[in-house]
């Protein structure tokens, strides 16, 4: 085998397998791959809130509203990302497209709007609250994915990509009011880092939980990212 193959061979084996979808799905998902392929939001996330949804979902959940929201619920995020207008959210753009999408594939109209709520109402900043079991249930999974191990990966790559530094010792009250807007978000993001991302946001995340179950998960997440930035601390300062 080539280099080249091999490279692409890799590449594959990292993303996340979703061969168990079934062929409508395939294509939906197939159709969301097109749309992402930036690192912390693309579409391994995508898969990852696919696969925790279905662990948070019970008998009584809708799974035909549940799974192509799950699947659809960030298609629009890198339309948002390279937007310099500002004006636009992927949660209201999303569910638009995923509206097209959803059409395209046979769903019905009922079933459409459920899946349109979800998309919706999964962000918490846009300040719609979910209020269907499904959409509760994305909207945990998403926040589930920004924290424990995974929120502490995340927020690595993101630091990376903007130049940050691996820790900031300093006052995170200070620091908030020097570079936070009053709606959170960083104005200079050389001076962010990932223990002042968890001081300040990831910490909060589980709060925001709504399902019994996905508070329980986010508690255990929560105390690993704990003593994660505890450790990393008395690393830096030399300790053992
Ligand atoms: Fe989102
Ligand atoms: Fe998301």
């Amino acid at each position: 085998m080539d280099e080249e193959n091999l490279d692409i061979k890799e590449k594959n084996r990292s993303k996340p397998d979703m061969s168990s979808l079934s062929p409508r799905y395939q294509k939906i998902w197939e159709r969301v791959k097109d749309e992402l392929s930036s690192s912390s939001h693309g579409i391994d996330h995508t898969g990852r809130v696919y696969r925790l949804s279905k662990t948070l979902a019970d008998d009584e959940t809708e799974r035909d509203v549940l799974t192509p929201a799950a699947l659809l619920h960030d298609i629009a995020r890198e339309k948002e990302d390279s937007d310099q207008t500002g004006e636009i959210d992927h949660a209201r753009l999303g569910a638009e497209m995923a509206e097209e999408i959803l059409i395209q594939n046979g769903f019905d109209e009922q079933k459409i709007e459920r899946i349109k709520h979800c998309i919706l109402t999964h962000r918490y900043r846009s300040g719609k609250r979910p209020k269907t079991k499904e959409a509760k249930i994305l909207s945990d999974a998403d926040k589930l994915d920004a924290i424990g191990a995974v929120g502490i990966a995340r927020s690595f790559i993101v630091a990376g990509e903007y130049d940050e530094v691996l820790y900031r010792d300093v006052d995170v009250e200070y620091y908030a009011q020097d570079n936070l807007t009053e709606e959170g978000r960083v104005i200079e993001v050389q001076k962010h880092a990932p223990n002042l991302e968890y001081e300040l946001k990831l910490k909060k995340i589980k709060e925001r939980l709504f399902t019994d179950k996905a508070k329980r998960i986010g508690k255990e997440r929560q105390e690993f990212m704990e003593s994660f930035f505890r450790r990393l601390k008395r690393e830096i300062e030399g300790k053992k």
